[in-house]
C-alpha cells in the first residue's frame, strides 16, 4: 500500500504548473466518442481516473491512440457495444457521461447505475429526468440504465438543483437531437464551457454555456477535432491553499485567474496577498491569517471540491470560522482524522466550526476521498514533525504527480510503500 510521508513545518516556494482540468476531461473524452472521425484531445492530465475513462471507452469499442502522455486520439466509428459495465461506473461515476454520448449518437446506451459514494448520496435522477424529456425511454432494471429513443427531439428542460453532470450529460445528448434545447437553471461551471466549447468546435451548436440557460440547436452529424482542455481550476486552488497553510510563496502557473475569483477572495479574506498575472497567480503569506466564514456553492460560488482544503487553512488561522457544505451532505469525513493531528473542529449538521490552533501536529491519517486527502497532505506540509497519509490512492484520482510538484516547491514528502522506506525518509530529514 503505497503512502506519502511528509515532514511538515517549512514553507512552500517557488513555481508549480498546473495540469488540464479533470472534470472537463472526463466528459470531453465522453464527447469525443459521438463522431465517427478521430478527435485528438490535448493537455489531459495523466491521473486515474482519466485512465480508467479511457479504458470504458476501449471496453464499449472505442480506439484509443495515447500520442503523449497528456495527448490521445479517440475514434469512436467501430463502437460495437453500448453497454458500459459497472466495472467502470463503480471506479469512476463519470463514466455515465457516456450515456448522454451514446444516447446523442446512437439513440442507445446502457450504463450500469452507479452507487453511491463518499462524500453522499448522489442521485442522478435529474440527467435521467433530461433524457426522458428529449424522447428517450429509460428504464432501470437489474442495475443497469437503459435509455432508448426512436428519435431524440429537442425540448425545455429546467434542472431542479444546479448538477454539473445533469447539464453536462444532456447537453451531449441534446446537441444530437432534433430541434432546439433549453436548458434552464444549468450548472456554469469552467469545465461545462469547456465541454460545450469541446462539441462546437465538432460542430455542434450550443450557445449560452457559462449561463444559467443553454441553448443548444441538435445537428445530425459532428466531426473530427483538436482541443485542448483548460488548466484544472481544482488543482490550482489546491496549491494556492498549500502557500497559504504553509506560510510561503507560491506562483500558480497556467491558470485562468478569472476561474479562481472565489478562492482567491477567501485567501484575501483571511489575510493573504494574492497577485493575479495573465496566466498564473502567486499567492504569499507573510502575516498571521484569521478566521472566516465559507458556505460552499455551485460556480461562482465557492467549491465544494475546495471544502477541505479551506478547512485546513482555517485549522490554523486565528479566531473561530465556519465552513458551510450545501452542496454534499458527508464531506466532513476528513474532520476526525485532521483531529489526529490536533484540529479543533466540530461539525453540526452540514456546518463545520473550525476553532484556530498554533500548529498541526504530524500523525497517520487516512485520505477519505479526492479531495480531503489532498487536504491532508497540505496539513501534513503545515505540520510540526512527520504525518503519514494512507490511501493515496485517492489523491492520485485527481492530482498528477502530486508529491514532485509539491518537492519542486521545497516539501519535504516522499511517496512509500515499506517500512525500510519510511525508516530512510526519518533518517533523512532528522
Ligand atoms: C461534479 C464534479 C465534482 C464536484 C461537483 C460539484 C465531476 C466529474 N465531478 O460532480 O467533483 O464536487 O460537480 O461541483 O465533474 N444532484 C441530484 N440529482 C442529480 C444530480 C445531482 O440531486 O441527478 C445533486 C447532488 O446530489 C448534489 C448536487 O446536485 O447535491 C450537485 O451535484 P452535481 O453538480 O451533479 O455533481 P457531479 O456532477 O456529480
Amino acid at each position: 500500500m503505497e503512502q506519502y510521508i511528509i515532514k511538515g513545518g517549512n514553507p512552500l516556494v517557488g513555481e508549480v504548473e498546473i495540469g488540464g482540468a479533470k472534470n472537463a476531461a472526463l466528459a470531453i473524452l465522453a464527447t469525443a466518442i459521438m463522431t465517427d472521425e478521430t478527435v485528438t484531445i490535448e493537455n489531459l492530465p495523466n491521473v486515474r481516473d482519466i485512465n480508467v475513462m479511457l479504458d470504458a471507452i476501449k471496453g464499449i469499442g472505442g480506439k484509443v491512440e495515447r500520442v503523449d502522455v497528456h495527448t490521445v486520439k479517440i475514434n469512436g466509428s467501430m463502437i460495437s457495444d453500448l453497454l458500459v459495465d459497472y466495472e467502470y461506473i463503480k471506479k469512476i461515476r463519470a463514466s455515465y457521461y457516456l450515456l448522454g454520448a451514446l444516447l446523442g449518437k446512437y439513440k442507445r446506451a446502457e450504463v450500469a447505475l452507479p452507487g453511491g459514494c463518499d462524500i453522499g448520496s448522489r442521485p442522478i435522477d435529474l440527467h435521467l429526468k433530461g433524457f426522458r424529456a428529449l424522447g428517450a425511454n429509460v428504464d432501470i432494471h437489474h442495475g443497469l440504465i437503459s435509455a432508448t429513443a426512436d428519435g431524440l427531439k429537442g425540448t425545455h428542460i429546467y434542472l431542479d438543483k444546479v448538477s454539473v453532470g445533469a447539464t453536462i450529460n444532456i447537453m451531449m445528448a441534446a446537441a444530437m437531437a432534433e430541434g432546439k434545447t433549453t436548458i434552464e437553471n444549468a450548472a456554469k461551471e469552467p469545465h461545462v464551457v469547456d465541454v460545450a466549447n469541446c462539441l462546437n468546435s465538432m460542430g455542434a451548436k450550443i450557445r449560452g454555456a457559462g449561463t444559467d440557460v443553454i441553448r443548444i440547436s441538435g445537428v445530425e452529424r459532428l466531426h473530427k477535432t483538436e482541443y485542448s482542455i483548460i488548466p484544472d481550476q481544482i488543482e490550482a486552488g489546491t496549491f494556492m491553499f498549500a502557500a497559504a497553510a504553509t506560510r510561503g510563496d507560491i506562483t500558480v502557473k497556467n491558470v485562468i485567474p478569472k476561474h479562481l475569483d472565489s478562492i482567491t477572495a477567501k485567501l484575501l479574506e483571511i489575510g493573504c496577498e494574492v497577485e493575479e498575472l495573465d496566466d498564473a497567480v502567486r499567492v504569499v503569506a507573510s502575516k498571521p491569517l484569521h478566521h472566516t466564514q465559507v458556505t460552499t456553492l455551485p460556480y461562482p460560488g465557492f467549491p465544494t471540491d475546495m471544502q477541505p482544503q479551506m478547512s485546513v487553512v482555517l485549522g490554523i488561522s486565528e479566531g473561530t470560522s465556519t465552513v458551510t457544505e450545501s452542496i454534499f451532505e458527508n464531506r466532513f469525513k476528513y474532520v476526525d482524522e485532521l483531529a489526529r493531528m490536533g484540529a479543533s473542529i466540530k461539525v453540526e449538521s452540514n456546518i463545520a466550526i473550525v476553532t484556530g490552533i498554533s500548529q498541526y501536529l504530524g500523525a497517520r491519517v487516512s485520505a477519505p476521498d479526492l479531495r480531503a486527502g489532498a487536504a491532508l497532505v497540505i496539513a501534513g506540509l503545515a505540520a510540526d514533525g512527520i504525518t503519514i497519509v494512507d490511501d493515496i490512492y485517492y489523491i492520485e484520482r485527481g492530482y498528477e504527480d502530486f508529491h514532485l510538484k509539491l518537492k519542486l516547491l521545497g516539501a519535504q514528502v516522499e511517496k512509500v510503500s515499506t517500512e525500510k522506506e519510511i525508516l530512510k525518509f526519518k533518517l533523512k530529514v532528522s
